[in-house]
């Protein structure tokens, strides 16, 4: 992300900027932005039972995976050279509670995932989520109590969950809740247990978006979704807000943060990144999944070349790696390519 100077800038005849586009190699050597494998986050689904695999009807090509076909697909993530893959598990809803109590269970689904995959794949590294909507019977990222999210309280059972998974072997925690003083919390509980080596990813600038809507058929949380979740996820509509947020979260230990969702809000990427040089990551989002394979069906985008631009465009924006259900089919094609 160089500002160009004045002076570098010619004029016709003399330049001719079609000059050095002219040869594929010529491409190749002045291309500002790189997309490989070691720059992709792998979500996935994980479900209860055996050898299941369901297909999610909104995200063609996604499918919510029972935990040994997790462990394998982790694996190919792994020789493909993805660095990380982060678990979002479909929680019974019998299990489902206003205070969302399964989240701190140590051998509930995710903890169970977490621990299988770092006992077969020890060199993935694995990401959670955090945050009590797989699990609360509202729907709701946190507590709610007469129609309102309790902050405070929620941020204590946040901490617990934080807790069970980097003891099931978790090596970043990513807290998607939007809770304020949730970082400092979390980072408090890991260290008192000796957790210093789990990373905290926040989910710093997180916005109240419809894009959610096929990873929420995903997880089964749509239909017990009541109201919105306008008060704690941010207004579309801003940006120096987005700024205040990650500013708070680097404050309170976060190693990395994480804008949502991503082509949507690719200037909030490029501000963040220029704004705090930090890792910053984008969430490609369900959504936009879901945009994008639609189109593909339709057989009016070609999958290939859109998924390969879609994700370099947020490396241009600033991005340092994409949190993206496309990450296996891009490094296949990456790895094709090679
Ligand atoms: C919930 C969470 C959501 C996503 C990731 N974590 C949904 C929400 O906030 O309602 C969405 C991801 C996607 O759409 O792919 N804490």
């Amino acid at each position: 992300m160089n500002t160009p100077h004045p002076y570098a800038v010619g004029s016709f005849p003399h330049t001719r900027l079609r000059r050095p586009r002219r040869d594929d190699w010529s491409r190749r050597l002045v291309a500002e932005n790189t997309l490989t494998a070691n720059d992709l986050i792998w979500p996935v689904f994980v479900i209860e039972g055996e050898g299941k695999r369901e297909a999610v009807a909104s995200m063609p090509g996604v499918d919510r995976l029972s935990i040994d076909l997790l462990v394998e697909a982790a694996r190919e993530a792994r020789d493909l050279g993805i660095p990380v893959i982060a678990l979002f598990p479909c929680i019974d809803p019998a299990l489902k509670t206003p205070d969302g109590r399964e989240s701190g269970n140590p051998d509930n689904l995710v903890c169970r995932a977490v621990r299988a995959i770092k006992a077969a794949v020890p060199d993935i590294g694995v990401l959670c989520d955090v945050a009590l909507d797989p699990f609360n019977s509202d729907g709701h990222d946190g507590i709610v109590k007469d129609g309102q999210i309790l902050n405070d309280e929620t941020v204590e059972a946040l901490c617990r969950q934080s807790l069970v998974q980097a003891q099931a072997g978790c090596d970043v925690i990513a807290p998607s809740d939007m809770m304020d003083g949730r970082i400092r919390a979390i980072r408090e509980t890991l260290d008192a247990e000796g957790l210093q080596r789990v990373q905290i990813c926040s989910y710093a600038a997180k916005y109240a978006s419809a894009y959610y809507g096929p990873f929420r058929d995903a997880l089964g949380t749509h239909g017990a979704l009541k109201g919105d979740k306008k008060t704690y996820q941010m207004n579309p509509a801003n940006t120096d807000e987005a700024i205040r947020e990650v500013a708070m979260d680097i404050q309170e230990g976060a190693d990395t943060v994480m804008v949502k969702p991503g082509l949507p809000y690719l200037d909030i990427i490029h501000r963040v990144k220029e704004t705090f040089g930090l890792p910053t990551f984008a969430y490609h989002v369900s959504g936009e999944y879901a945009m994008l394979k639609a189109a593909v069906q339709n057989g009016w985008l070609d999958n290939d070349k859109t998924v390969l631009e879609t994700l370099m465009s947020f490396k241009r924006a600033g991005a340092d790696a994409v949190l993206t259900y496309c990450a296996v089919e891009a490094a296949r094609l990456l790895k094709a390519r090679a």
